[in-house]
C-alpha cells in the first residue's frame, strides 16, 4: 500500500493508493468515520453497474447503512437542479451531521458530491474513491469541489477536503484507451511542471500497457505533487496556478469544440503544447520543449494542436467579459520540471495568440 498524507492543518487525510483497496471500503472507511451510521453513496450509472455490489457488501460488513444515489454519467449532472436533488435524497434517507457521503466515480461526481457533502447540514465527511485517472491524478484530491452554471463551469463550489482518499487502480483496467489518454495529459502536466525525472520516465513508457505496469508509482508521484503544492496554497492564490498549465489555452479548445468534440485532457495537451510555444516566443521556455511536449502527449494519442478562433480564444482569456482585470497569469515552463508564472495583459496575450495561429 502506498500512502500519502495531505498535513492540511486540522483537516489532515490520507490518500490511499493499492490495487484491490475498494474491497477494504468498509473497513477504511470506518477507521476515519468511526461514529457515522449511514453513509450516502453518489455515482453514475456506469461505475455504478460495475462496483456498487462490491462497495456495498464491504461498506454493510463494516456496519453502515448506505444508500446509492447515482446521477446520470456525464458532465451535465454538475448542475444546481441535479444537486437539490441530491440534498433531499440525503434527508429522505436521514444523513445527519455524524453520517458521510463518498463519491465513487470520475470527477463529476467527485466534484458533484463533494459540494452535495460540503453544503448538506453545512457540511458532513466526505470520502473520495475516483475511479478514473484523471480523477485520481487531480480532482479527488486538494477540495476542489463545485458545480456548472449557465454562465460558465465550475461556477458555484467550495474548497473542502475529504477525509479520505482510496484509490484502486484495478478501476481504471476498465476505462476506454481515449479516457485513459485523457488522465495522462494531466499526468505529462506534473512531468513538466514539476518533475523532469517523471516526465522523462513517461517519455520512456508510451504504451498503455507499459503505463500500466507502473500505475501505482505513477499515481503515487502526481498525487504526491498535487498534495504539495496543495499544502502550500490550498485556497489557490499563488503556487497552486501552476496547476493550470495547459489549462487557459486547453479552455478554448474546449469552447471551440463547444465541450463535445474535445475531452478535457485532449484540450490540456493541445494546450500545454501551444503554452510552450508561447513561452519560446516570450524567451522563457527554451525551444526545444515545445517538440519534447508534443512527442510525449502524441505518442500517448493525445493531440498536439487544435485549431481555434480567435472569438474563442477571446473568452478562453476573458476578454468577453466586462471587469475581467487586466491582467491574465499565464502558466510557462523554463524548462521541463518548473513551472513560472508569467502575468501578462490579456490584450497582449490574445496578440501574441494570433501571431502563432
Ligand atoms: N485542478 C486544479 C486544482 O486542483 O487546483
Amino acid at each position: 500500500m502506498k500512502t500519502l498524507t495531505v498535513a492540511l492543518p486540522g483537516r489532515e487525510y490520507d490518500i490511499l493508493i493499492q490495487r484491490g483497496l475498494l474491497a477494504q471500503t468498509g473497513e477504511r472507511v470506518r477507521a476515519v468515520l468511526p461514529r457515522a451510521r449511514r453513509l450516502a453513496v453518489v455515482t453514475d450509472s456506469n461505475v455504478a453497474s460495475l462496483y456498487s455490489e462490491a462497495v456495498t457488501g464491504s461498506l454493510t460488513a463494516a456496519g453502515f447503512d448506505c444508500r446509492f444515489f447515482i446521477v446520470p454519467a456525464g458532465e451535465e449532472s454538475k448542475n444546481p437542479r441535479q444537486l437539490a436533488e441530491l440534498w433531499e435524497g440525503f434527508m429522505d434517507f436521514g444523513l445527519t451531521r455524524t453520517d458521510g457521503v463518498i463519491a465513487l466515480g470520475g470527477g463529476v461526481v467527485g466534484d458533484l458530491a463533494g459540494f452535495a457533502a460540503a453544503t448538506i447540514l453545512r457540511g458532513v465527511a466526505f470520502v473520495q474513491i475516483p475511479t478514473t485517472l484523471l480523477a485520481q491524478v487531480d480532482s479527488s484530491v486538494g477540495g476542489k469541489v463545485a458545480i456548472d452554471l449557465k454562465h460558465g463551469k465550475n461556477l458555484a463550489g467550495a474548497f473542502y477536503q475529504p477525509r479520505l482518499v482510496l484509490m484502486d487502480p484495478d478501476t481504471l483496467d476498465t476505462l476506454r484507451d481515449s479516457t485513459f489518454a485523457d488522465g495522462m495529459a494531466e499526468v505529462v502536466k506534473y512531468g513538466c511542471i514539476w518533475d523532469a525525472g517523471f516526465f522523462d520516465f513517461l517519455t520512456a513508457r508510451p504504451s498503455r500497457e507499459e503505463l500500466t505496469a507502473d500505475i501505482e508509482h505513477i499515481l503515487y508521484t502526481c498525487c504526491d505533487i498535487k498534495r504539495q503544492v496543495v499544502m502550500e496554497d490550498e485556497l489557490d492564490t499563488g503556487l497552486r496556478m501552476i496547476l493550470n498549465f495547459g489549462h487557459t489555452l486547453g479552455h478554448a479548445y474546449e469552447l471551440a469544440g463547444h465541450y463535445t468534440r474535445w475531452t478535457h485532457g485532449q484540450a490540456v495537451a493541445a494546450g500545454m503544447c501551444a503554452a510552450a510555444k508561447l513561452g519560446v516566443r516570450l524567451g522563457v521556455t527554451p525551444p526545444d520543449i515545445p517538440g519534447r511536449i508534443s512527442d510525449t502527449c502524441g505518442a500517448l494519442g493525445l493531440p498536439t494542436q487544435i485549431t481555434c478562433s480567435m472569438e474563442d480564444y477571446a473568452a478562453a482569456v476573458g476578454l468577453d467579459k466586462k471587469g475581467a482585470g487586466e491582467d491574465i497569469t499565464l502558466i510557462l515552463l523554463d524548462k521541463i520540471g518548473h513551472a513560472v508564472p508569467r502575468k501578462m495583459p490579456r490584450r497582449d496575450l490574445l496578440a501574441l495568440l494570433e501571431v502563432l495561429s
